[in-house]
This record gives structure tokens, C-alpha cells and sequence, in this order.
């Protein structure tokens, strides 16, 4: 199964997303790997942080321009094939989507994040052409935990509006605990952080299904 975490925009969250769900696989001891599509290289240093721990074995492997046959091989091989791409159209985010199962897109509960989520629809719309089966999730990411701020809501009911999109029920919010297991090779599910965990799970439940 193939799991794309993608979107135009930069910053949402999208490295965060496919190393969690990673761990998330292989503390499940699921068969995945991560491949990193992304010269930045976020998830590849996550990797290497992670050989350093005693968490979950899994794989990775950096793969750019176009990787859509490099996918359909390593889905032959593996359980779980988990891409992180770069925040902006690409060949990469292209030609992934033209295989990929899943599409996960992170989006943060802002005007000028919603404003972008058109340019995904049309890429995912021109992938669903070819890939008729692919199934596409949007998660709200980096949501505030104050309950006040009523931008949650707003945003909930602007992406229920694209018929393309899936908004999953999972809302993943603004924790330390995100940044912290980024930086040092580890799931959230492997910092002692019940609320983390609990988003993490939840989500990879709804997607994974
Ligand atoms: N839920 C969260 N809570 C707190 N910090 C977060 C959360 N999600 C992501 N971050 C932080 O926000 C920053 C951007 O996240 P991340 O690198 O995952 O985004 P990205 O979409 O992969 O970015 P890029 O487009 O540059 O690849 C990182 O510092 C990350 O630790
Ligand atoms: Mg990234």
C-alpha cells in the first residue's frame, strides 16, 4: 500500500505526518519504509536520528524526479511504502499520485492554507484520471488547543465543502511533542505523550482502513 503525504504548500506538516505514521507502522512491526521525495531531506535525517535509537526497526530510501516506478517496485517488497514530499508542485508529488493508494494532505487552520488546497485538488484530479482508486485525505494539522479560537470550525466546514477531499475526523493540534519527535529520530507514540499518540493513532486508523 502506498501512502503519498502531500501538498503545494510548505511547512504544513507533511515530513511530520509521514515519519509518525512510519513509526507508527513499525511499532505495529509492520514491513514499511519511508521514502523521502524531498531534497530537503527532513525525513531521511529523521531516519538516520532514529538508527541511533532502540525504536522500531523500519527502512527508507530517497527517491526524486520520477518515482512512480520506483513505488510500484517497492510496493512489491514491502507492506507499507510511506512518501514524504516536497511543499510545492513537482515530478515527485506528480508522479507519485499517479500510483500512489492513499493521498494524505496536511492542512493548517488558516486562510492562506485553505487558499491553496485548490491547487491539490486539481493535481489530485488530473492523478484520479489515471488512478482511479485513489483514495484522498485531508487532515487539519497544527490545530490550536484553545478552544476559544474558533478557526477549527471554520476551516472543518470550508474543506467539507470540496467533494474531492475526505477531511478526516482526526484533527492533529500545535504540540511541543510533534517538534521534539521530528528532531530526534522518534514517533509521538514513542514520547510518553498520551494526547499525541492518541491523534496519531486515530488518524493512521482512518487512513489506513
Ligand atoms: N502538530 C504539530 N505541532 C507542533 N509543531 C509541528 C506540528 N507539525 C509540524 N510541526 C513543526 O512545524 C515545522 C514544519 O513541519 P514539517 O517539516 O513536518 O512540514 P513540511 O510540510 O514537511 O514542510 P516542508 O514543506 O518544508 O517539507 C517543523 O518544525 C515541525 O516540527
Ligand atoms: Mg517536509
Amino acid at each position: 500500500m502506498i501512502i503519498l503525504v502531500g501538498s503545494e504548500k510548505g511547512g504544513v506538516g507533511k515530513s511530520t505526518l509521514a515519519t509518525n505514521i512510519s513509526a507508527y507502522l513499525a511499532k505495529q512491526k509492520k514491513d514499511v519504509i519511508l521514502v523521502d521525495s524531498d531534497r530537503q531531506g527532513t525525513s531521511s535525517n529523521w531516519f538516520q536520528d532514529r538508527l541511533e535509537t532502540k525504536f522500531s526497526k523500519l527502512e527508507s530510501v530517497c527517491k526524486y524526479d520520477n518515482i512512480k516506478q520506483s513505488l510500484l517496485d517497492l510496493d512489491k517488497r514491502y507492506e507499507y511504502v510511506i512518501v514524504d514530499s516536497q511543499g510545492r508542485d513537482s515530478v515527485e508529488l506528480r508522479t507519485g499520485l499517479l500510483v500512489a493508494h492513499v493521498c494524505l494532505t496536511p492542512v493548517r487552520p488558516s486562510q492562506a492554507d485553505l487558499d491553496t488546497i485548490y491547487r491539490m485538488v486539481r493535481l489530485i484530479g488530473t492523478a484520479k484520471e489515471i488512478n482511479e482508486n485513489l483514495k484522498s485525505y485531508c487532515v487539519l494539522t497544527q490545530a490550536p488547543t484553545n478552544p476559544v479560537i474558533t478557526e477549527i470550525e471554520e476551516a472543518k466546514n470550508y474543506i467539507k465543502e470540496i467533494n474531492e477531499l475526505h477531511l478526516v475526523n482526526t484533527i492533529i493540534c500545535e504540540r511541543k511533542v510533534y517538534r521534539d519527535a521530528l528532531a530526534t529520530g522518534a514517533g509521538v507514540m514513542e514520547m510518553n505523550n498520551e494526547k499525541a499518540e492518541k491523534e496519531m493513532i486515530d488518524l493512521c486508523e482512518e487512513i489506513l482502513k
